[in-house]
């Protein structure tokens, strides 16, 4: 796991981004794992810009998130679907045709994920996976468990996640408590992972991360066996880490 400082969020997500784009010029046609929330959008600001300014071609790219809420269509504001649309596909030449995201609008959740496992094999899996973290040490919707998940499932929300997630919906009842994620097992397969976290609430999480025991109990911990890892933390973010 290689640790890269950096001094806040801007600058975290600008070095996100260069790592990004160059994946995306060595290998144009490459396989993206993406990932929502407040983290990557910053990152998606700078490949957005990049691409508007002819530096990083989208158009042989294809894509695939982690997780979607249970029950939010896409054109639901909530929806992670919709947050892809707004903060990066609309806004660079990739063809929609080629991401993908789990289908929590899916009666049958089985088929659901069976069916995202299905994509996401027969695309190789991602060579590049961008993973943001939970204050829990969650990645994708894996919350603390007592094993690492293995492919796409349903979870339940844990207290501490639909607490953090409450700030984009009316109060944590609103929240859907429910989402499909890409499991463990299956992010660990990526070639190259990229985690990014930012601000003090993820400091214990990044510690726990960088740090801890491979346990469940922090789903994160994992990413300390990959390979290819690379974790790009802020100051506030590295506040319980060992100093360098
Ligand atoms: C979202 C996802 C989650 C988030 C995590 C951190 O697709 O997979 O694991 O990365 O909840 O969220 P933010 O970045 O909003 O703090």
């Amino acid at each position: 796991m290689r640790i890269i400082y950096a001094t806040d969020y801007r600058d975290m997500s600008r070095k996100a981004a260069n790592i990004i784009s160059a994946q995306v010029i060595l290998k144009p046609d490459c396989v993206l794992g993406l990932a929502t929330g407040d983290s990557p959008i910053g990152t998606y600001d700078q490949l957005a810009a990049w691409n508007q300014k002819g530096d990083c071609d989208f158009s042989q790219v294809s894509t695939y998130n982690l997780d979607e809420y249970v029950g939010l269509a896409p054109e639901n504001p909530q929806s992670y679907h919709y947050f892809m649309r707004k903060n990066l596909f609309s806004r660079v030449n990739i063809d929609m045709a080629n991401t993908y995201i789990p289908n929590g609008c899916n009666p049958d959740i089985e088929a659901a994920c069976t069916e995202y496992d299905a994509l996401v094999a027969a695309a190789g899996y991602p060579d590049l996976q961008l993973l943001g973290i939970g204050q829990n040490g969650h990645i994708g919707f894996n919350e603390p468990d007592v094993s690492f998940s293995k492919g796409t499932h349903c979870v339940e929300l844990s207290a501490s996640t639909l607490r953090a997630n409450s700030r984009l919906f009316d109060g944590p009842d609103s929240v859907p408590r429910r989402a499909l994620s890409v499991g463990v097992q299956t992010i660990m397969l990526a070639r190259r992972i990229l985690v990014i976290a930012s601000g003090e609430t993820k400091a214990r999480a990044v510690y726990d991360m960088c740090f801890g025991p491979v346990t469940p109990a922090c789903p994160a911990s994992i990413l300390q066996l990959h390979p290819n890892c690379t974790v790009i933390i802020d100051q506030d973010a590295a506040s319980l880490c060992p100093k360098e």
